[in-house]
């Protein structure tokens, strides 16, 4: 994939009414997966294993805080709306699978399946059969995924429950090479980078790899995304395609490596 074409599914995924989204499955996730969810009155504990989600302003009531994660007690309608994809970002997602049809995608964060099961109908909108591996670190949270993946987009998946750091390495190994990767959890450099290293030898030739919160910053917790976005920009073996405020996206290229 060129980063022509990258530009410019960008740019159809900025028109609420581009030609090139199929209604029948982009809508069925996106209006009705994502009413299901804000109009859910329950409420959860979301065990984070990440930084804290970007808007902080609606976090709900602590339970547990450890070293490791902490335990927040939220509704479900409200984390909906401050983890999961949405607008010009989910259309250009649907839009990059459905053109690069890959045969196997893999996510780091599942949340409640919004992302994924654009990924998985935007891989039926293509015609192909690909698989989707995606992780989450909270129990509810891939339960919740795996449910709305069956409800609301068919298709081949598997739902890795843990912590990242715990889970990825060991489960890409008995996995077939990847051709798309979404990371979409875990706000944290350092740890971004370490998945990248993690992720990289079990990449196919051509690779794409989409991340968001590339620029995120939380400076009373010292976290600042930019400083991994430019270091993985800076490894031989990724060519950026497309450099925005909040997303990027990267190219694999086996024969720099
Ligand atoms: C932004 S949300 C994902 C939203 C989802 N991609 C969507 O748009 O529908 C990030 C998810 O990553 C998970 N997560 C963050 N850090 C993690 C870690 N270290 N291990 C496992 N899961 C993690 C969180 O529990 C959260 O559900």
């Amino acid at each position: 994939m060129f980063k022509d074409q990258v530009e410019k599914l960008w740019e159809q995924g900025k028109n609420e009414n581009s030609s090139e989204l199929p209604r029948l499955f982009f809508d069925t996730i996106n209006i009705r997966l994502r009413e299901r969810l804000s109009e859910s009155e329950f409420i959860m504990n979301f065990k984070d294993y990440g930084a804290g989600t970007i808007h902080s302003s609606l976090e709900g009531r602590i339970l547990k805080n450890t070293e490791d994660f902490q335990i927040e007690e939220v509704s479900i309608a409200d984390l909906s709306r401050r983890i999961s994809v949405k607008g010009a970002f989910a259309r250009f997602l649907f839009l990059l699978v459905k053109e690069l049809k890959p045969k196997k995608a893999l996510e780091l964060g599942a949340g409640f399946g919004i992302s994924g099961a654009l990924i998985l109908s935007a891989l039926r909108a293509g015609n192909t059969y690909g698989h989707l591996l995606t992780f989450e670190g909270c129990p509810y949270l891939a339960n919740e995924a795996e449910e709305n993946f069956s409800l609301f987009s068919k298709g081949s998946f598997d739902i890795v429950e843990g912590k990242f750091l715990d889970t990825l390495g060991s489960t890409l190994q008995v996995h077939d090479k990847i051709d798309f990767v979404f990371i979409d959890g875990h706000n944290n450099p350092e740890m971004r980078c370490q998945y990248i290293e993690t992720i990289l030898p079990f990449l196919n030739d051509g690779a794409i790899v989409l991340m968001r919160a590339i620029k995120w910053k939380k400076p009373e917790k010292g976290i600042d995304m930019e400083l991994s976005w430019i270091k993985i920009q800076e490894m031989k073996e990724f060519s950026t395609l497309l450099d925005e405020k909040n997303f990027g996206v990267l190219v694999y290229n086996k024969n720099s490596s």
